[in-house]
Protein backbone atom coordinates (compact mmCIF):
# COMPACT_ATOMS: atom_id res chain seq x y z
CA UNK A 1 0.00 0.00 0.00
CA UNK A 2 1.29 3.38 -1.17
CA UNK A 3 1.58 5.77 2.13
CA UNK A 4 0.77 9.69 1.71
CA UNK A 5 3.40 11.52 1.91
CA UNK A 6 1.47 14.31 2.78
CA UNK A 7 -1.89 15.65 3.88
CA UNK A 8 -3.34 16.17 0.32
CA UNK A 9 -6.42 14.27 0.96
CA UNK A 10 -7.14 11.35 -1.64
CA UNK A 11 -9.23 12.39 -4.78
CA UNK A 12 -9.80 9.93 -7.28
CA UNK A 13 -11.13 10.46 -10.82
CA UNK A 14 -14.58 12.27 -10.37
CA UNK A 15 -15.37 11.22 -13.49
CA UNK A 16 -15.71 7.89 -15.36
CA UNK A 17 -13.80 7.99 -18.71
CA UNK A 18 -12.98 5.99 -21.43
CA UNK A 19 -9.58 4.56 -21.68
CA UNK A 20 -9.35 5.38 -17.81
CA UNK A 21 -5.88 4.51 -16.60
CA UNK A 22 -7.06 3.12 -12.89
CA UNK A 23 -6.15 -0.09 -14.09
CA UNK A 24 -2.25 0.38 -14.97
CA UNK A 25 -1.11 2.56 -12.22
CA UNK A 26 0.90 -0.13 -10.56
CA UNK A 27 2.39 -0.01 -14.07
CA UNK A 28 2.78 3.87 -14.53
CA UNK A 29 3.43 5.58 -10.96
CA UNK A 30 7.17 3.69 -10.23
CA UNK A 31 8.04 4.48 -13.90
CA UNK A 32 7.00 8.69 -12.89
CA UNK A 33 9.16 7.70 -9.62
CA UNK A 34 12.22 6.68 -12.16
CA UNK A 35 11.79 9.86 -14.16
CA UNK A 36 12.33 12.34 -11.14
CA UNK A 37 13.51 14.84 -10.21
CA UNK A 38 11.05 17.14 -13.05
CA UNK A 39 10.33 20.36 -12.53
CA UNK A 40 7.09 20.49 -14.21
CA UNK A 41 4.31 17.78 -15.24
CA UNK A 42 2.52 18.17 -18.58
CA UNK A 43 -0.43 15.70 -19.29
CA UNK A 44 -1.85 16.58 -22.62
CA UNK A 45 -4.46 14.03 -22.90
CA UNK A 46 -5.86 14.17 -19.06
CA UNK A 47 -9.50 12.25 -19.84
CA UNK A 48 -10.39 11.36 -15.88
CA UNK A 49 -7.04 11.96 -14.89
CA UNK A 50 -6.17 8.60 -13.08
CA UNK A 51 -2.41 9.33 -13.05
CA UNK A 52 -2.30 12.48 -12.01
CA UNK A 53 -4.97 12.04 -8.99
CA UNK A 54 -2.80 9.32 -7.60
CA UNK A 55 0.73 11.18 -8.18
CA UNK A 56 -0.72 14.30 -6.36
CA UNK A 57 -1.98 12.09 -3.80
CA UNK A 58 1.31 11.02 -3.01
CA UNK A 59 2.95 14.02 -2.85
CA UNK A 60 4.74 13.15 -5.95
CA UNK A 61 3.70 16.50 -7.48
CA UNK A 62 4.15 18.89 -4.91
CA UNK A 63 5.88 21.92 -5.53
CA UNK A 64 5.93 21.88 -9.46
CA UNK A 65 3.79 23.59 -12.22
CA UNK A 66 0.76 21.30 -13.26
CA UNK A 67 -0.57 21.30 -16.56
CA UNK A 68 -3.59 19.29 -18.26
CA UNK A 69 -4.95 19.54 -20.91
CA UNK A 70 -7.08 17.58 -23.31
CA UNK A 71 -9.33 19.01 -26.37
CA UNK A 72 -12.53 18.01 -25.13
CA UNK A 73 -13.78 21.10 -23.82
CA UNK A 74 -16.74 20.35 -21.76
CA UNK A 75 -13.90 17.88 -20.02
CA UNK A 76 -11.73 20.72 -19.27
CA UNK A 77 -14.66 23.44 -18.42
CA UNK A 78 -15.67 20.86 -15.55
CA UNK A 79 -12.10 20.69 -14.37
CA UNK A 80 -12.06 24.19 -13.97
CA UNK A 81 -15.63 24.17 -12.30
CA UNK A 82 -14.39 21.46 -9.84
CA UNK A 83 -10.81 23.39 -9.56
CA UNK A 84 -12.66 27.24 -8.81
CA UNK A 85 -16.29 26.99 -7.12
CA UNK A 86 -16.85 23.34 -6.07
CA UNK A 87 -19.05 24.53 -3.30
CA UNK A 88 -21.59 26.14 -6.24
CA UNK A 89 -20.78 22.60 -7.90
CA UNK A 90 -21.82 20.48 -4.81
CA UNK A 91 -24.55 22.63 -4.57
CA UNK A 92 -25.94 22.02 -7.96
CA UNK A 93 -25.44 18.11 -7.65
CA UNK A 94 -27.22 17.70 -4.69
CA UNK A 95 -30.20 19.42 -6.47
CA UNK A 96 -29.61 16.61 -9.43
CA UNK A 97 -29.68 14.01 -7.00
CA UNK A 98 -32.65 15.26 -4.98
CA UNK A 99 -34.58 15.41 -8.13
CA UNK A 100 -32.97 12.44 -10.48
CA UNK A 101 -35.54 10.71 -12.47
CA UNK A 102 -36.55 9.39 -15.68
CA UNK A 103 -38.04 12.36 -17.03
CA UNK A 104 -35.59 14.78 -15.23
CA UNK A 105 -32.91 12.85 -16.79
CA UNK A 106 -33.67 13.32 -19.91
CA UNK A 107 -34.55 17.02 -19.40
CA UNK A 108 -30.88 17.66 -18.23
CA UNK A 109 -29.80 15.85 -21.38
CA UNK A 110 -31.16 18.09 -23.64
CA UNK A 111 -30.38 21.17 -22.63
CA UNK A 112 -26.95 22.92 -22.13
CA UNK A 113 -27.18 25.52 -19.29
CA UNK A 114 -25.28 28.45 -19.60
CA UNK A 115 -22.62 29.26 -16.39
CA UNK A 116 -19.93 27.53 -15.96
CA UNK A 117 -20.75 25.42 -12.68
CA UNK A 118 -24.29 24.33 -14.08
CA UNK A 119 -22.37 22.76 -17.35
CA UNK A 120 -20.07 21.27 -15.02
CA UNK A 121 -22.68 19.77 -12.69
CA UNK A 122 -24.74 18.64 -15.89
CA UNK A 123 -21.85 16.63 -17.00
CA UNK A 124 -21.01 15.18 -13.64
CA UNK A 125 -24.48 14.31 -13.29
CA UNK A 126 -25.37 12.68 -16.35
CA UNK A 127 -21.90 10.73 -16.31
CA UNK A 128 -23.21 9.17 -13.29
CA UNK A 129 -26.75 8.26 -14.44
CA UNK A 130 -26.27 7.82 -18.08
CA UNK A 131 -26.17 3.88 -19.67
CA UNK A 132 -22.81 2.63 -19.66
CA UNK A 133 -21.50 5.86 -17.16
CA UNK A 134 -19.23 7.28 -19.94
CA UNK A 135 -19.69 10.61 -21.33
CA UNK A 136 -19.52 9.84 -24.85
CA UNK A 137 -20.29 12.74 -27.52
CA UNK A 138 -21.52 11.96 -31.10
CA UNK A 139 -20.16 13.24 -34.22
CA UNK A 140 -22.42 16.05 -34.28
CA UNK A 141 -21.73 16.94 -30.63
CA UNK A 142 -24.09 15.63 -28.97
CA UNK A 143 -24.86 13.26 -25.73
CA UNK A 144 -27.32 11.15 -26.50
CA UNK A 145 -26.74 7.91 -24.02
CA UNK A 146 -30.04 6.74 -22.90
CA UNK A 147 -30.11 6.66 -19.17
CA UNK A 148 -28.85 4.09 -17.37
CA UNK A 149 -30.13 1.35 -14.59
CA UNK A 150 -28.55 2.18 -11.46
CA UNK A 151 -30.16 1.61 -8.07
CA UNK A 152 -28.36 4.58 -5.95
CA UNK A 153 -25.40 6.29 -8.50
CA UNK A 154 -23.52 8.69 -6.47
CA UNK A 155 -24.60 11.92 -8.19
CA UNK A 156 -22.75 13.91 -5.60
CA UNK A 157 -19.62 12.76 -3.96
CA UNK A 158 -18.61 15.62 -2.25
CA UNK A 159 -15.35 14.70 -0.42
CA UNK A 160 -13.83 13.18 -3.78
CA UNK A 161 -15.00 16.31 -4.91
CA UNK A 162 -13.13 18.92 -2.29
CA UNK A 163 -10.12 16.56 -2.86
CA UNK A 164 -10.23 17.13 -6.32
CA UNK A 165 -10.73 20.63 -5.81
CA UNK A 166 -7.58 20.81 -3.26
CA UNK A 167 -6.04 18.60 -5.97
CA UNK A 168 -6.46 21.00 -9.11
CA UNK A 169 -5.70 24.39 -7.32
CA UNK A 170 -3.25 26.34 -9.19
CA UNK A 171 -3.04 23.44 -12.00
CA UNK A 172 -3.36 24.98 -15.63
CA UNK A 173 -6.62 23.64 -17.15
CA UNK A 174 -6.44 24.21 -20.96
CA UNK A 175 -8.82 23.12 -23.78
CA UNK A 176 -6.01 22.43 -26.32
CA UNK A 177 -4.91 19.85 -28.68
CA UNK A 178 -1.88 17.60 -27.20
CA UNK A 179 1.00 19.12 -30.19
CA UNK A 180 0.82 22.24 -28.09
CA UNK A 181 3.11 20.88 -25.36
CA UNK A 182 5.97 21.57 -27.33
CA UNK A 183 5.75 25.48 -27.03
CA UNK A 184 5.40 25.07 -23.42
CA UNK A 185 7.18 22.64 -21.79
CA UNK A 186 10.70 23.30 -20.96
CA UNK A 187 13.81 21.31 -20.31
CA UNK A 188 13.47 19.22 -17.20
CA UNK A 189 9.90 18.54 -17.77
CA UNK A 190 8.23 15.72 -17.71
CA UNK A 191 5.00 14.83 -19.49
CA UNK A 192 2.86 11.80 -19.40
CA UNK A 193 0.93 11.11 -23.23
CA UNK A 194 -2.49 9.22 -23.13
CA UNK A 195 -4.03 8.92 -26.69
CA UNK A 196 -6.88 7.18 -27.57
CA UNK A 197 -5.57 4.15 -28.45
CA UNK A 198 -4.96 2.60 -32.04
CA UNK A 199 -7.48 -0.39 -32.30
CA UNK A 200 -6.56 -3.43 -32.29
CA UNK A 201 -9.16 -4.43 -34.52
CA UNK A 202 -12.29 -2.51 -36.69
CA UNK A 203 -14.36 -3.97 -33.94
CA UNK A 204 -12.51 -2.71 -31.47
CA UNK A 205 -11.77 0.44 -32.33
CA UNK A 206 -12.76 3.14 -29.49
CA UNK A 207 -11.83 6.59 -31.00
CA UNK A 208 -14.32 8.89 -31.31
CA UNK A 209 -14.33 10.13 -27.58
CA UNK A 210 -15.35 13.70 -28.90
CA UNK A 211 -16.35 14.84 -32.46
CA UNK A 212 -13.01 14.11 -33.77
CA UNK A 213 -11.41 10.79 -33.93
CA UNK A 214 -7.79 9.88 -33.68
CA UNK A 215 -6.32 8.13 -36.69
CA UNK A 216 -3.53 7.32 -37.79
CA UNK A 217 -1.81 10.71 -39.30
CA UNK A 218 -2.70 11.99 -35.27
CA UNK A 219 -0.56 8.89 -33.54
CA UNK A 220 2.34 9.80 -36.37
CA UNK A 221 2.52 13.09 -35.61
CA UNK A 222 2.70 12.25 -31.56
CA UNK A 223 5.59 10.16 -32.39
CA UNK A 224 7.17 13.18 -33.89
CA UNK A 225 6.36 14.97 -30.71
CA UNK A 226 7.82 12.38 -28.65
CA UNK A 227 10.87 12.25 -30.77
CA UNK A 228 11.05 16.56 -30.67
CA UNK A 229 10.52 16.41 -26.68
CA UNK A 230 13.54 13.82 -26.26
CA UNK A 231 15.34 16.34 -27.74
CA UNK A 232 14.54 18.94 -25.86
CA UNK A 233 15.54 17.23 -22.69
CA UNK A 234 12.21 16.53 -21.60
CA UNK A 235 11.11 12.80 -20.22
CA UNK A 236 8.22 11.11 -21.75
CA UNK A 237 6.00 8.25 -20.81
CA UNK A 238 3.47 7.49 -23.04
CA UNK A 239 1.02 4.57 -23.13
CA UNK A 240 -1.08 2.96 -25.91
CA UNK A 241 -2.28 -0.45 -27.02
CA UNK A 242 -0.46 -2.84 -28.16
CA UNK A 243 -0.67 -3.21 -32.21
CA UNK A 244 2.15 -3.95 -34.55
CA UNK A 245 1.54 -0.23 -35.90
CA UNK A 246 2.22 1.54 -32.64
CA UNK A 247 5.05 -0.74 -32.07
CA UNK A 248 6.97 -0.18 -35.09
CA UNK A 249 6.36 3.55 -34.25
CA UNK A 250 8.17 3.57 -31.48
CA UNK A 251 10.77 1.43 -31.86
CA UNK A 252 12.22 3.02 -34.51
CA UNK A 253 13.04 5.78 -32.75
CA UNK A 254 16.48 6.53 -31.40
CA UNK A 255 16.66 6.55 -27.23
CA UNK A 256 13.28 5.38 -26.75
CA UNK A 257 11.91 1.97 -24.07
CA UNK A 258 8.85 0.19 -25.28
CA UNK A 259 7.60 -2.37 -22.97
CA UNK A 260 4.77 -4.21 -22.81
CA UNK A 261 2.22 -4.83 -19.78
CA UNK A 262 -0.89 -6.38 -19.01
CA UNK A 263 -3.93 -4.61 -18.00
CA UNK A 264 -7.82 -4.91 -17.74
CA UNK A 265 -9.35 -2.25 -19.70
CA UNK A 266 -12.71 -0.48 -18.56
CA UNK A 267 -14.63 0.22 -21.55
CA UNK A 268 -14.87 -2.53 -24.42
CA UNK A 269 -12.47 -4.61 -22.86
CA UNK A 270 -12.15 -8.14 -24.90
CA UNK A 271 -10.15 -9.80 -22.87
CA UNK A 272 -7.65 -12.62 -24.35
CA UNK A 273 -6.68 -15.50 -22.85
CA UNK A 274 -5.45 -14.51 -19.80
CA UNK A 275 -8.14 -12.57 -19.03
CA UNK A 276 -6.15 -9.40 -19.64
CA UNK A 277 -5.07 -6.48 -22.64
CA UNK A 278 -1.52 -5.96 -23.43
CA UNK A 279 -0.63 -2.18 -23.51
CA UNK A 280 2.83 -0.32 -24.96
CA UNK A 281 4.46 1.29 -22.62
CA UNK A 282 7.16 3.94 -24.28
CA UNK A 283 9.37 6.38 -22.57
CA UNK A 284 12.76 8.15 -23.16
CA UNK A 285 14.69 7.68 -20.10
C1 LIG B 1 -7.33 7.47 -23.45
S1 LIG B 1 -8.15 8.98 -23.10
C2 LIG B 1 -7.26 9.51 -21.68
C3 LIG B 1 -7.66 8.75 -20.45
C4 LIG B 1 -7.02 9.27 -19.17
N1 LIG B 1 -5.60 8.98 -19.09
C5 LIG B 1 -7.73 8.71 -17.93
O1 LIG B 1 -7.08 8.13 -17.05
O2 LIG B 1 -8.97 8.85 -17.85
C6 LIG B 1 -7.70 10.05 -24.38
C7 LIG B 1 -8.15 11.51 -24.29
O3 LIG B 1 -7.60 12.22 -25.40
C8 LIG B 1 -8.48 13.29 -25.75
N2 LIG B 1 -8.09 13.73 -27.10
C9 LIG B 1 -8.49 13.24 -28.31
N3 LIG B 1 -7.82 13.86 -29.31
C10 LIG B 1 -6.97 14.74 -28.73
C11 LIG B 1 -5.98 15.67 -29.23
N4 LIG B 1 -5.75 15.81 -30.53
N5 LIG B 1 -5.27 16.39 -28.32
C12 LIG B 1 -5.51 16.28 -27.00
N6 LIG B 1 -6.44 15.43 -26.48
C13 LIG B 1 -7.14 14.67 -27.32
C14 LIG B 1 -9.85 12.70 -25.58
O4 LIG B 1 -10.81 13.73 -25.36
C15 LIG B 1 -9.65 11.77 -24.35
O5 LIG B 1 -10.03 12.42 -23.16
Amino acid sequence: MMIPMHDMPLARPFLKWAGGKGQLLNDLVPRVVAAQPFNAYFEPFVGGGALFFSLRGQGLLDGIPVYLSDTNDRLMETYRAVRDDVDTLIDLLREHKDRHGRDYYYAVRAAVPDTLAERAARIIYLNKTCFNGLFRENKRGLFNVPMGRYKNPSICDEANLRAASAALAGAYLDTEPFATVLDRAQSGAFVYFDPPYHPVSETASFTSYSQDGFGEPDQRRLAEVVAALGMGDIKVLLSNSDTPFIRSLYESLPDVTVEIVYATRNVNSRADKRGAISEVLVRNY
